[in-house]
C-alpha cells in the first residue's frame, strides 16, 4: 500500500515523499528581491517531498501586494539561487509559484502608479496590503486582446528566469481569484471576442499561458494550480457552471503532460466544504487527469494519510502547518505534536515566526 512517506515522480521531478509545501504569502522581499532570510526559511523545509515557493510576480505589473517577490529581472534570480542552492544542498526539491495579480493590487505597487490590468474594467471588491496598510484595491483596466501576445511573453521569460535562478520547475497560478482566474469566471469575465463569453473562451488565456510556459521549460516542469469554488470573501463568485469549467480545464491541460495538478478543495484556507456552498465534484477531475494530482486545505495527518492510501491523491499539499514547522514530514511520520502558528506573524517582519520555529530535535536539546 502506498503511503504519504513514500517517494514519487511528478513529472521529471523526483519526490522523496508526498508532503509538499504549498506556496505561502510571507512578504518579506523587499523592492521584490529574495533575501538570505528566505534561503534559510526554505532551506529549513527542505525535506518536504515538494516546496512550491511562494508566489511570484512575473512582471512589475503582475504585483499586488507589498514586498512580495519577483522573478523578472536579473537581481531577482540572482537573489533565488541561494533559495534553490539551501533546498538543493539538503536534497530537496523547489518549484516557484508564477503569479499574476490581475486586478488584486493598488496603483500604489505599480509601475508609474498605473490601474492594475484584468479581464475587466470592474473593481474587486478586495483589499491589499501596500504601505499605507490595507486599503481597496484600484480600479482595474481592462486588457486589449493585442496586449495578450506581451503577457504571454511575460509568463515565458518568467519561467526561464525560475530555470535559470535553480528551480526544479514551476507552478502556474491559476487560483485564488487572481488573472487567470479572473479570465476563467463568468462572475469576473465580462470580455466579448476571443478571451470572452463561452466556457472556451474564458479558459483561452489559462490554456496558453501553461502551454507557453511548458514550451519553455518541458512539460514535465510545469505545474498547475486550481481553485474551482475558492472566492476570497467575494472577490471572485464561484463560475456559474464550475463543473464543466474546471472539466474542460483540466481535459486540455490532461493532453500535456504537466509535472502535477495541484487542487485547492473549498475556500482556501478555510473549509474544504463550505455551509451552503454548491457541491463540487473534485473526484471527477482527477479521474480525467493521468498524472500526479496534489491535493491543498487544511488536511490533518489522519485526513492526509487516508487520502494518499485510498488513492484519492498522490500527494498532500500542507501550508500553515509547514510555516510553524520545520520538520513538518517527521513529525507526520511520528505523529509528533506541531508547533502552533503565530498569525500575527505570517506577512512582512524579520526572522520571529519566520526562521524560529523549532524543530523536534531543538525541543529536545
Ligand atoms: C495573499 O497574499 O494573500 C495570497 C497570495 C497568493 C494566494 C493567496 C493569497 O494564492
Amino acid at each position: 500500500m502506498t503511503t504519504l512517506f513514500d517517494p514519487i515522480q511528478a513529472g521529471d521531478i523526483a519526490l522523496s515523499n508526498r508532503i509538499a509545501m504549498a506556496p505561502l504569502t510571507r512578504n518579506r522581499a523587499p523592492g521584490g528581491v529574495p533575501t538570505a532570510a528566505m534561503a534559510e526559511y526554505y532551506g529549513q523545509r527542505a525535506s518536504a517531498g515538494l516546496i512550491i515557493a511562494e508566489a511570484s510576480q512575473i512582471s512589475p505589473m503582475a504585483q499586488g501586494y507589498l514586498d512580495t517577490p519577483g522573478i523578472h529581472s536579473p537581481e531577482q534570480v540572482a537573489a533565488w539561487r541561494q533559495v534553490t542552492a539551501a533546498v538543493h544542498a539538503k536534497g530537496g526539491r523547489i518549484v516557484l509559484q508564477l503569479w499574476h495579480v490581475g486586478r488584486i493590487s493598488h496603483s500604489s505597487l505599480l509601475p508609474g502608479g498605473a490601474a492594475p490590468v484584468s479581464p475587466t474594467a470592474v473593481a474587486a471588491k478586495a483589499h491589499t496590503f501596500t504601505a499605507e496598510g490595507f486599503v481597496p484595491v484600484s480600479t482595474p483596466r481592462a486588457l486589449g486582446d493585442d496586449e495578450i501576445p506581451a503577457l504571454l511573453e511575460d509568463y515565458r521569460r518568467a519561467a526561464r528566469n525560475a530555470i535559470e535562478a535553480g528551480f526544479d520547475g514551476v507552478e502556474v497560478h491559476g487560483a485564488n481569484t487572481y488573472l487567470l482566474e479572473q479570465f476563467l469566471r463568468d462572475s469576473v469575465n465580462d470580455r466579448s471576442g476571443p478571451y470572452g463569453g463561452p466556457i472556451e473562451n474564458r479558459a483561452r488565456l489559462l490554456l496558453e499561458v501553461v502551454r507557453t510556459v511548458a514550451a519553455e521549460i518541458g512539460a514535465g516542469r510545469t505545474g498547475l494550480r486550481l481553485s474551482p469554488t475558492t472566492t476570497f470573501g467575494g472577490s471572485a463568485p464561484v463560475d456559474s457552471q464550475a463543473q464543466a469549467l474546471y472539466g474542460y480545464v483540466v481535459q486540455q491541460v490532461a493532453l500535456l503532460g504537466l509535472a502535477y495538478l495541484h487542487v485547492i478543495e473549498g475556500e482556501t484556507g478555510g473549509a474544504r466544504q463550505p455551509e451552503g456552498a454548491p457541491a463540487f465534484d473534485y473526484a471527477a477531475l482527477r479521474r480525467a487527469f493521468p498524472g500526479t494530482w496534489i491535493v491543498n486545505n487544511g488536511f490533518s495527518r489522519s485526513e492526509a494519510l487516508e487520502a494518499v492510501a485510498s488513492g484519492a491523491t498522490d500527494v498532500v499539499a500542507f501550508g500553515r502547518p509547514f510555516i510553524a514547522n520545520p520538520d513538518l514530514v517527521r513529525r507526520l511520520r511520528e505523529d509528533a505534536p506541531l508547533n502552533p502558528l503565530r498569525a500575527d506573524k505570517l506577512y512582512g517582519g524579520g526572522a520571529e515566526g519566520y526562521t524560529d520555529y523549532p524543530t523536534l530535535d531543538a525541543v529536545a536539546a
